[in-house]
């Protein structure tokens, strides 16, 4: 499709050398020759009028003319009266051959992926009203390159939420804005190479390929610890001689146990005698249905644990919008390294989201949200318990996914593999594990993007298959 350019003239990157013998009008008929050919311009695509191509360029009027005329002519252009110039639909001789169409498979039943919210509850109008709030009290210093840490708002917002939310021990002055958890975890992680740490120890079962690739990219040395029903095992992380760990302690992801209360103190303890720090992803803690949410262990530690929270499972992951709470001592470095990274998250989202925070409306829109996943629980648990009585259900306290346990014997891959040919998109636990085993059979079932309907359907079309049919 090409860019139906609307007002002005598109610009176009031509040149002319005055000095070599080429003729002016040949060079210009050369080049726009050679883009259309190499598709940098595109069949349909409007050019500038002759006056204004003239103009830029410093040519005379007729001479551009000559030239438009020269490639209709030879059936490059098109012009018709009264309407722009255009390239011909049949221009195109050096295109790129068309990727063959993908399989398009079975019609799609129900996606399980998990990490996603449910995009459809997306807040367009608030966010459309905070955006808009934002953009008119904006003073015009915020367009400025501005405080690499974020905006004075946001981090004065942020803080008190997550003092009033989470219990965390937040100071707006270390708290840097960031884009979502991904980039928290790579400057936290070179902060701490930095500053001599060269093992980060992660939780097994957990995000293995996350966690080795952004220590990877620090220097680091990533090394896996168990984890059990009370969370991650700190016996077995001070043996790994680690002085770093990456831990989600509200709800381990992805069993969903929560962190209990004697390994909160174990894990703040070790990070004290050890000289370690904890990174707590804080990823989903918004949403927990049987009981208050669990507290951030940054308030426990604030001066061992560096919490990133994002606004991926809250809002969407398109915003990429996250925060860092630092310890003072890595308050600077993480200030500076996201300097370098990108000088400051963009701003006017930034002060956007301080507005739908302040407003009440972010708060009004977790209600909400909460709600509708707690449905959506409430029919993944029926739908199974209907189509496949013998898989047990975990880690449904919170979130927006839960662990099905299959039953002993059952191939993970092979249930996987042909629920997809059912078009339905499990995904195994292995995937989880730093082994890579498929041993015990386990999916992680993700239904916040899912409608009640889908996930009965989606089960339904696959029950005989979590029993084990398919192995
Ligand atoms: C365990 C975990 N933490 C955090 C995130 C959020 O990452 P980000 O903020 O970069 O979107 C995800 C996304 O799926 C996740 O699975």
């Amino acid at each position: 499709m090409p860019v139906q350019w609307a007002g002005l003239s598109p610009e176009l990157l031509l040149t002319v050398d005055r000095d070599g013998g080429e003729r002016l009008c040949a060079q210009l008929e050369r080049q726009l020759r050679d883009a259309i050919r190499s598709g940098r311009l595109q069949a349909g695509e409007r050019l500038p009028s002759s006056r204004e191509l003239a103009r830029v360029l410093g040519l005379s009027r007729g001479l551009v003319q000559d030239c438009y005329a020269q490639l209709q002519a030879e059936g490059y252009l098109v012009t018709r009266v009264g309407s722009a110039t255009r390239v011909a639909d049949c221009a195109q001789v050096e295109s790129v051959p068309a990727a063959p169409a993908p399989d398009a498979g079975p019609r799609m039943i129900a996606d399980f992926r998990h990490g996603v919210p449910d995009l459809t509850s997306f807040p367009i109008a608030d966010w459309l009203w905070a955006t808009r709030e934002a953009a008119r009290t904006m003073p015009t210093a915020d367009l400025d390159y501005g405080d690499s840490r974020g905006s004075s708002a946001l981090r004065e917002v942020v803080a008190g939420y997550l003092r009033r939310v989470r219990g965390a021990a937040a100071d707006p002055a270390r708290t840097v804005v960031c884009s979502g958890y991904a980039q928290g975890l790579g400057l936290a992680l070179r902060a701490l190479a930095d500053s001599g740490v060269r093992v980060v120890a992660y939780e097994d079962p957990g995000a293995p390929a996350t966690a080795t690739a952004a220590a990877k990219a620090a220097g680091l040395t990533a090394v896996p610890v168990p984890v059990d029903e009370a969370g991650l095992d700190v016996r077995q992380l001070e043996a790994t001689g680690a002085r770093a760990v990456i831990v989600t302690p509200a709800h381990q992801w992805p069993t969903g146990v929560v962190l209990a209360p004697e390994r909160r103190h174990a894990l703040t303890e070790w990070a004290a005698r050890r000289d370690a720090y904890v990174i707590e992803d804080d990823y989903d803690a918004e949403f927990r249905y049987d009981r208050e949410p669990v507290g951030s262990l940054q308030g426990l530690a604030a001066d061992r644990v560096i919490s990133i929270g994002t606004v991926s499972k809250s809002l969407a992951p398109a915003l990429r919008l996250g925060w860092l709470l630092c310890p003072p001592v890595l308050a600077e470095p993480l200030t500076g390294l996201k300097r370098i990274a990108d000088r400051g998250s963009p701003a006017l989202d930034q002060l956007a989201l301080a507005r739908l925070i302040e407003s009440g409306r972010y708060d009004r829109h977790l209600r909400r949200m909460r709600t509708t996943y707690a449905t959506r629980r409430t029919a993944l648990v029926s739908a199974l318990s209907r189509h496949a009585p013998s898989v047990r259900l975990s880690g449904l306290a919170a979130g927006f996914h839960a662990v099905a346990h299959l039953p002993s014997g059952t191939d993970e891959g092979v249930v996987v593999t042909e629920s997809r040919a059912r078009g339905v998109g499990l995904y195994g636990m292995s995937a989880c594990r730093s082994s890579g085993v498929a041993s015990p059979p386990q999916l992680v079932l993700g239904f916040g993007d899912l409608t009640e309907r889908a996930i009965i359907e989606g089960v339904e079309a696959v029950g005989d298959l979590l029993l084990g049919a398919g192995s």
